[in-house]
């Protein structure tokens, strides 16, 4: 079988799967080519094993699993493991959305507490065999989290820019505990990110950004292990949070893979959720994908606060190959998703709440069938933002569950209750 290479999706370039560049030389995005020799279901047989048997070789990590579909050759494996994330059903977020078959793949229940691991570890797997000695990237702070995490592990320094002001307490703590040298920037994301790329560029430093192609490759791991999960029997939609564009883009590279391998028969149609309030995507889906919009990106769900998506293109063929759709969210629907998935005792981020707001919309607007299986995908842990969940609960509103002082009396815990 031959490596894995790079080809840019711009100018049509190659590039060996070593270099240590993350775009190609013309500013296009490049792409992880497979050759492979193995036919689908010699591949699955072995993916269903591993999964099975544990994989000790990789610490049973739910990316490594398809590493033949990854990246494979020598060098050290960066796995903290990863992966091997729930698919739950719950009946009071189902009755909310107004659909039966609904199940949310939980992303926030990876080591760093996003989908995010499952790029950074083949990101920085790669980067460390490509020979790198500092990796950054710019971040609404899951990425930075998780950037920061492997890094330490993979013992190289990690350089973080983030917009100063607009990163939720959890993700921002993290980059500071792991030891990321962390940049407050006066700016939005998509500064961050133009900052990023020059400095990594002018600095020799790796950028792992979703630009990054080995991001993408973990990320396809979300949709194969769910379809594993299901038995390979693929459900009738996907939908995912979209911020930068780079889940949904390696979604559709995941599902156009699987199809060319012979793992699926029919493909799932891909939903992206945009917040309102940063919603370019879902603008260039309405005029049929025939212009490219930049907007000032503002929501309360702040990991997805970008106006100027860089996978763009990539998240287009997503969504025409899978006949996808993109819609956009309100912050107040988005909080309210939030509250009955918390309420649920599962809890996410508000990102990952735009999913559930977003697949009820779906539903309510007939795209989404009364027949049709759906698995939403919870891409942050509730922990992320707490500021957002206690704002929200000392507000007045249907869901509210503010905390109740007390002198500590059993007399005021006896009246409490007898309120109830
Ligand atoms: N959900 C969460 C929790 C995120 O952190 C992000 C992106 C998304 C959804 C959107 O995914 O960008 O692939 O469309 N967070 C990035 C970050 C931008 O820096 O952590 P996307």
């Amino acid at each position: 079988m031959k490596a894995p290479y790079l080809r840019c999706a711009t100018c049509g370039m190659e590039l060996p799967a070593t270099s240590p560049r993350a775009d190609c030389p013309c500013g296009g995005l490049l792409d992880v080519r497979h050759d492979r020799a193995e036919t689908g279901p010699v591949l699955r047989a072995r993916f269903d094993r591993r999964r099975r048997d544990g994989d000790p070789s990789v610490q049973g990590s739910g990316v490594w699993r398809f590493r033949e579909l990854l990246l494979l050759g020598r060098g050290p494996t960066f796995t903290h493991p990863e992966g091997n994330t729930p698919l739950y059903r719950r009946d009071a977020v189902a009755r909310w959305v107004g659909h039966g078959d609904l199940a949310l793949k939980h992303e926030g229940e990876n080591p760093t507490g996003s989908f995010k691991d499952r790029g950074m570890t083949v990101a920085v797997t790669q980067a460390v065999r490509a020979g790198a000695t500092a990796v950054a990237c710019a971040s609404t702070g899951n990425t930075s989290a998780s950037m920061a995490a492997y890094a330490a592990q993979a013992g190289l320094p990690a350089l973080v820019f983030v917009p100063a002001g607009k990163v939720a307490a959890g993700k921002l703590a993290q980059a500071l505990a792991y030891g990321a040298r962390t940049l407050l920037v006066r700016g939005d994301f998509d500064a961050c990110l133009r900052l990023v790329r020059e400095a990594s560029e002018a600095l020799g430093i790796a950028l792992l950004n979703s630009i990054n192609p080995w991001r993408i490759e973990g990320q396809k791991t979300i949709v194969w292990e769910l379809l594993q999960q299901r038995g390979w029997d693929p459900p009738d939609w996907i939908v995912v949070p979209a911020g930068n564009l780079g889940n949904t883009a390696a979604f559709g590279k995941a599902l156009r893979e699987a199809r060319e391998q012979g793992l699926l028969r029919r493909v799932p149609r891909v939903a992206s959720v945009q917040a309102a309030g940063a919603s370019p995507f879902y603008r260039s889906f309405r005029g049929g994908f025939r212009r490219r919009y930049r907007v000032r990106a503002e929501t309360v769900a702040t990991a997805i606060r970008i106006g100027d998506p860089a996978s763009h293109d990539r998240a287009v063929r997503t969504i025409r190959e899978t006949r996808g759709l993109v819609t956009a969210v309100s912050d107040r629907e988005i909080l309210e998703a939030k509250a009955v998935v918390d309420a649920a005792g599962i809890g996410c981020e508000p990102a990952s709440a735009a999913a559930v707001a977003g697949a009820r919309r779906l539903v309510r607007e007939g795209m989404i069938g009364r027949r049709d299986s759906v698995v939403a995908i919870l891409t942050g842990h509730v922990l992320k933002d707490p500021g957002v969940v206690m704002e929200f609960h000392s507000r007045a509103g249907r869901h509210r569950n503010p905390p109740v002082a007390i002198e500590g009396r059993l007399s005021e815990v006896e009246e409490l209750l007898k309120r109830r």
